[in-house]
């Protein structure tokens, strides 16, 4: 039986799923070093991390016989996504399962900020009582102003609007305007009608530093900002300025240039016992359902990839969306270098050992090509053992009846 080692403790959702797709489940509750890691993955198919463990090439040269890595998280980063290509190893991750999360808490923080709530509980836990409407607002007909238009930003636009307030948004990408929301020709021209700004934008390099002086110049006097999405886009030096001086009202922060690695760590940054300001320790998306939500999908991605060869938000390999097949008797799911004439060579050797194609597919990645083959005649196994063989494989995987129903689980 094939074996699943879970590490990390992603939600237990996840051991359900992967039964049905054939693995035997054994979990680990930590995180592992490299050495422990190594030792720990004798015997095991699929690994299941989340962000503390780092899977680098040496983990992968003792181990290349890995299927899939399963990050049961949102990065990928601690894994070495071009070392496992380079051994057919296929790598999921969930990018989209705790979007919600981040929404609602920045619609928690946009209200809080504008009704300067945390002004007043900080004031009664103090023992003072402070009953007074100064500074603060409703939400309803102010203006949100949401840099970048993705998952997040989106479906903050859409409960946005549902609590009445305006929505502008700038992305650098052509986005489709959700709802009454209104797309401006540039960041500045957003800065200067919003009462409140939101950040939304994912992490590129050419994003480091773009919210500096300059863009918090060009915001609306008393206007409020939130960045919940990377900690290394703002100058909050500038920030705590503003902040003092009084042009921002308020701003809610969750994510910062240099984050302490564990619980209990110390916590340094500028941004520290200002006024109306809310710090969070990174937790937009760390919800239950948000842990839940990726523990569904990173299993099901991986079942559907064990049972079907379906790459569907692969991060490392050719996204192929694959059917299950009624009548294919085997699927052979073929990981090779991209270069020239290697489909040519793999369909010629099925031929001439009589193989009947019923079906394929094929997808390329950079320097990775992924071809699926259905077949509905008797198994080929000496071309199977030909193909295996060839200088440009990296994984050959055989699959019989694919795409069993066990597999179709993912969300
Ligand atoms: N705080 C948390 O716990 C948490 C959780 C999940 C995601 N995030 C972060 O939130 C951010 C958004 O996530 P997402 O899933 O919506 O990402 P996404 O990739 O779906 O959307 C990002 C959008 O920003 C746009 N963009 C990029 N650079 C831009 C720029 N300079 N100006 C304007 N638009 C720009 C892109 O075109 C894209 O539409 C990411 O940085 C992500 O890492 C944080």
């Amino acid at each position: 039986m094939a074996r699943a080692l879970l590490l990390e403790n992603p939600h237990p959702d996840a051991d359900p799923i992967l039964s049905r797709a054939g693995f035997e489940v054994v979990r680990h509750p930590g995180a592992l070093g490299e050495d422990d890691l190594i030792e720990a993955l004798a015997g095991v198919d699929l690994l299941g991390i989340r962000s503390g463990t780092q899977v680098t090439e040496r983990v992968l040269d003792a181990h290349p016989g890995l299927t899939a890595i399963g990050a049961f998280c949102i990065g990928t980063n601690q894994i070495d996504l071009r070392a496992a290509a380079r051994r057919g190893i296929a790598v999921f991750n969930a990018p989209f399962s705790n979007t919600r999360s981040v929404v609602e808490l920045a619609v928690a923080e946009i209200i809080a900020l504008t009704r300067r709530l945390t002004v007043r509980d900080k004031a009664m836990h103090a023992g003072t009582w402070d009953k007074t409407s100064s500074g603060s607002h409703e939400v309803r007909g102010r203006t949100l102003g949401i840099v970048g238009y993705g998952n997040i930003g989106t479906q903050l636009s859409v409960v946005a609007e549902a609590l009445g307030l305006r929505v502008v948004f700038y992305d650098t990408a052509e986005k489709l305007a959700l709802g009454n929301a209104h797309r401006t020709g540039s960041l500045a021209e957003l800065l200067a009608v919003s009462d409140i700004v939101t950040l939304h934008v994912d992490g590129r390099p050419g994003n480091a530093g773009m919210f500096d002086r300059r863009q918090f110049e060009q915001m609306k006097h008393g206007a409020a900002f939130l960045n919940l999405s990377r900690g290394f886009l703002v100058d909050y030096a500038t920030l705590r300025e503003k902040i003092l001086d009084g042009s921002i009202s308020g701003a809610a922060v969750d994510v910062f240039p240099n984050e302490p690695r564990g619980n209990g760590d110390p916590f340094e940054s500028e941004l520290r016992n200002l006024p109306n300001v809310i710090l969070t320790p990174h937790v937009g998306g760390s919800t239950q359902e948000a842990q839940e939500n990726i523990g569904h999908f990173v299993a099901g991605k991986i079942a559907k990839y064990a049972n079907a060869g379906s790459t569907d938000l692969a991060v490392n390999l050719p996204r192929l969306s694959l059917p299950a097949s009624d009548s294919a008797r085997y699927r052979i799911a073929f990981v090779h270098r991209n270069t020239p004439g290697v489909l040519a060579l793999v369909n010629q050797t099925f031929a001439e050992h009589g193989a009947n194609i019923e079906g394929q597919i094929l997808g390329t990645l950079g320097e990775i090509g992924y071809v699926v083959t259905d077949i509905s005649s008797e198994l080929p196994r000496e071309a199977v053992a030909a193909v295996s063989e060839m200088e440009d494989t990296l994984r050959l995987r055989v699959l019989a009846r694919p795409g069993s129903s066990d597999a179709d689980e993912d969300e």
